[in-house]
């Protein structure tokens, strides 16, 4: 079994992988001197395959488990789905020592999150991620939260979970469009951060597509080591940990004007991250060629690159951008990239070129 630490003082945890690891969920818990009765929250896709496992194994370790099942999908990240969960929780009479298994994807994981942080003033959690996205990103660092009808993850906590379980078996169930997705948040790993991480990918999007065990174990655990290290230079996001923001800018408010589910995240930060290499060659001297391996890889993924929007619908998307958390003083800020591997943040980008990028 594999294993990544996240390194925050006395909220460092551990993200595992592997396969079977449902099956250890409750030995695994058990290590971790979690109360006794606890909460597996999870969705109406995820639930009927994947909960009966988890709580029999904790069971087994001891554990005294209930389940609360949400709708599927992302309108379930409201406050209205907090609140419902809270009455839940407090129902089956959670205390401050119980705990909530987010089982699930980045909505589950996000909702599950800040139920845990904000209940009597926060209980713990662990995230079982059973998407690619949610494995490589949502799941690791803490970010918790809902949405507005304003934008997206409007309210939420920093939150860090007491692990991460990673089970590769899961992934196996997983529709190919959102396990595309998934991979969009893998090629941003190595354009922030890792020049080889994107040659292997280069060389391998195929390997990868297919959920080839040896390359999934592999790439997941990177990502997770890159996560982890950016997460423990910047917990709170006032400086570096804004590049693994790259893309998402044009991403979100792309998912804000479409309205919340017709573009997947992963797809909607694969055109956010192909509009920004473009702009990072006309702005941080990203050479064409490197905004060119960019694109193909997007488009080897069968991730979409592009968008077309009139426009009106570009007005729309540039004021859906200046209400994301990414602007200060009412500056839109960037995550631009220098070359493959290597990215600047809180770079200023006139509006003009963002139209121009996206109405090329
Ligand atoms: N907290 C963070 O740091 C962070 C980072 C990135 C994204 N996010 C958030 O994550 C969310 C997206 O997460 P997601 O892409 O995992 O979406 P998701 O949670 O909606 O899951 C995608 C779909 O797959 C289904 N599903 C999940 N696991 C499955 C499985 N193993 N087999 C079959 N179906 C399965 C779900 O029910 C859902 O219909 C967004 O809300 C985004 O804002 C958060
Ligand atoms: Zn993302």
């Amino acid at each position: 079994m594999r294993m990544v630490k996240v390194p925050l003082g006395n909220r460092s945890y551990n993200i595992l992988f592997g396969h079977g690891l449902l099956a250890r969920l409750g030995a695994e818990c058990s290590k971790l001197k979690l109360g006794q009765r606890c909460v597996v929250i999870s969705d109406r896709n995820v639930a009927p395959r994947f909960a009966k496992a988890a709580q029999r194994s904790l069971a087994v370790a001891g554990f005294n488990s209930f389940l609360i099942t949400v709708p599927a999908g992302e309108t379930v990240k409201s406050l209205k789905s907090v609140q419902a969960c809270y009455d839940q929780l407090a129902k089956h009479r959670l205390e401050r020592k119980s705990f909530i298994v987010a089982l699930g994807g980045g909505v589950v994981g996000d909702l599950a999150g800040f139920a845990a942080a904000t209940y009597l003033r926060g209980i713990d959690y662990v995230q079982v991620p059973t998407t690619l996205l949610a494995q490589v990103d949502s799941s690791v660092g803490g970010k918790v939260g809902v949405n507005l009808k304003a934008g997206k993850n409007l309210v939420g906590a920093f939150y860090q979970p007491r692990a991460v379980f990673c089970d590769f078996d899961t992934l196996r169930t997983l529709p190919e469009r959102e396990y595309r997705a998934g991979v969009a948040e893998i090629i941003k790993y190595g354009i922030i951060y890792d020049a080889a991480l994107f040659r292997q990918l280069e060389r391998e999007m195929p390997k990868l597509l297919k959920r080839d065990g040896k390359i999934l174990a592999d790439v997941v655990a990177r990502c997770c080591e890159i996560k982890s290290d950016v997460v423990a230079q910047d917990e709170t996001e006032s400086g570096v940990r804004a590049i693994l923001n790259f893309g998402h800018t044009i991403g979100h408010a792309l998912e804000a004007v479409s309205g919340y589910g017709k573009y997947l995240h992963g797809e909607a930060i694969s055109i956010g991250q192909v509009a920004a290499a473009r702009l990072s060659t006309q702005l941080t001297g990203l050479p064409a060629a490197d905004a060119d391996r960019i694109t193909k890889l997007f488009r080897s993924a069968r991730l979409p690159i592009k968008v077309k929007l009139n426009p009106a619908q570009i007005g729309k998307l540039c004021a859906a951008m200046k209400l994301d958390k990414k602007v200060s003083a009412g500056e839109v800020k960037f995550v631009l990239a220098r070359k493959i591997g290597k990215v600047e943040f809180g770079k200023n980008v006139p509006l003009d070129l963002i139209r121009e990028t996206l109405n090329p």
